[in-house]
């Protein structure tokens, strides 16, 4: 099975499973993720929002075009990457993801991470953040990376990954100064992914 068939066969996992049933009822569809399954980096965010909803796709919205923008300071594009969120189906009114759905949702990320195996797995925001480092505090740890270790589901193995958290585009869209010192951050992205080749 080539990565795609594998990452469309969680995504059909999710919707067997009733994952959420509660969110799922009050969503218009699954938002799985989207991009390149060979992308040596992969971007975590929290929740789909309302474009995202309608268009089944994340980061479709004003912080989807940020975020497009951000990639572009470092020569990257949509299709260099992959995208998805902890949870995978829209909150009602934007609420913040409940702990028991970030919990529920989490197998199903790990197993999108173990087909994707990123060398570099950019975290937006303390909800994706604090899946992987339970302790971080993005603003005092943002733009730092970490080396991380997950364990596999499928065997005894671990996938090494380096989490560099980030500040969420959605809290620095209109933030001056956040949105500055996002950009500053992506810097580290190729610079972490060059370092890792060598
Ligand atoms: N914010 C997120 O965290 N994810 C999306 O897909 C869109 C906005």
């Amino acid at each position: 099975m080539s990565k795609q068939q594998q990452l469309d066969a969680i995504a059909r996992q999710i919707v067997d499973d009733k994952v959420c049933p509660e969110l799922a009822g009050q969503a218009t569809q699954l938002v799985f993720g989207d991009g390149n399954p060979d992308a040596e980096v992969v971007f975590i965010g929290e929740a789909p929002g309302k474009n995202e909803d309608l268009q089944g796709k994340p980061f479709v919205g004003a912080s989807g075009k940020f975020l497009s923008e951000m990639l572009e300071t470092i020569g990257m594009q949509r299709e260099d990457i992959y995208i998805t969120n902890i949870v995978k189906y829209r909150p009602p009114d934007n609420r913040d993801p409940l702990p028991e759905e970030k919990k529920t949702f989490l197998p199903y990320l790990q197993s999108q991470l173990e087909v994707i195996a990123p060398k570099v797995v950019v975290t937006l925001g303390r909800h994706s953040t604090n899946c992987f480092l339970p302790d971080l505090q993005i603003s005092k740890s943002h733009g730092e990376p970490k080396r991380v270790k997950l364990q596999l589901k499928e065997s005894d193995d671990v996938l090494e990954v380096v989490i560099l958290p980030l500040y969420h585009p959605a809290a620095a869209l209109y933030n001056g100064g956040m949105r500055q010192t996002l950009i500053d951050d992506f810097a580290a992205i190729p610079l972490i992914i060059k370092k890792l080749q060598s």
